[in-house]
């Protein structure tokens, strides 16, 4: 992977898109790659499924070496540690290790420890009821956070609800592309969550996430997502189209069935939102399910 000079960065780096870039995955070298084409990176996001495919875990684990717990999490570390100073103020997402039984305590001392690895982390816990009280716990403590696996409005409004009073910005990342798999209109989700915290205190912000192309990208500014999460092949699609940006006449081509607006009221505690969404149950499934591919031990 070869970087572009310096001069060539400088120029790049005068045309910012509305919204923070991040790269979506789990390779130092591919976000130093990004920086080089882009000329910048605000930030970072990883998951399990992101880290077990890292080209060093991936590597181990096509040879048969499995790790323990403790080494997957010096492992993990030390890939957050290389991508911590790539990186701008958008941070790097660290997710915590989370099965559908996981409490909130377990969570919240994953994150305590995930958030002393570098010091631009934000720990990222799944939008569940023991994922909503780990947050709430740590943006008390200044842990800065990121809710994800989010699918639908009500979760948004739980994540703004349940961190009310954060002294540092909190990220929800609503998931566009594996709404667009389930034939919906995964864009109309950024577009009403956008709508309904433009009545709010302006303490959440959007991350827009699973991004598949360029059109994603395009629309995700478009909506004024205050943040995108980017996997490195649609930069390089982007980066090769040279860098564009939607102008006034921008309408996204989309396919599927459109996500209907609701009304409301942030208010109202977190608890009385209806969080649970099928998509986020088989997020965390499938987290889990990649997480344990990198353990010596299935269980
Ligand atoms: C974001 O934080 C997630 O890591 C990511 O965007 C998930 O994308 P996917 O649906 O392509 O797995």
């Amino acid at each position: 992977m070869s970087s572009t000079p310096v001069t060539d960065r400088q120029a790049k780096t005068a045309r910012r898109p509305p919204s923070k870039i991040l790269v979506d995955g789990g390779d130092p070298g591919e976000t130093k790659h990004i920086r080089g084409l882009l000329g910048f990176v605000d930030g970072q996001t990883t998951n399990p499924t992101l880290i077990a495919k890292n080209p060093e875990v991936a590597r181990m684990v096509k040879a048969g070496q499995r790790m323990s717990e403790s080494q997957e999490a010096a492992e993990y570390r030390k890939i957050v540690q290389e991508i911590s100073p790539l990186v701008g103020d958008a941070g790097v997402s660290i997710e915590v290790f989370a099965d559908l039984n996981t409490p909130a305590k377990e969570m919240l001392r994953q994150g305590r420890e995930m958030n002393s690895w570098i010091p631009n982390a934000y720990i990222k816990y799944p939008c569940t009821a023991e994922g909503l009280k780990a947050a709430q716990a740590s943006v008390a403590e200044g842990i800065r956070v990121n809710i994800t696996l989010c699918f639908s409005q009500r979760q948004a409004a739980a994540v703004y609800a349940a961190t009310r009073g954060a002294r540092q910005p909190v990220y929800v990342s609503p998931f566009v592309g594996r709404l667009d798999d389930a034939g919906q209109n995964g864009m109309d989700l950024i577009a009403n969550i956008k709508r309904m915290f433009a009545s709010g205190d302006g303490h959440v912000l959007v991350l827009a996430a699973s991004i598949r192309s360029l059109a994603h990208l395009l629309c995700s500014f478009h909506y004024g997502a205050e943040l995108v999460t980017v996997p490195a092949k649609v930069l390089e699609d982007w980066s090769q189209k040279g860098m564009p940006l939607p102008d006034a006449s921008y309408s996204y081509p989309s396919a599927g069935k459109a996500i209907a607006w609701e009304e409301l009221d942030l208010s109202r505690p977190w608890e009385s939102f209806d969080i649970r969404h099928e998509l986020t149950t088989k997020g965390i499934q499938k987290f889990v399910a990649d997480y344990r591919s990198t353990l010596e031990q299935a269980s």
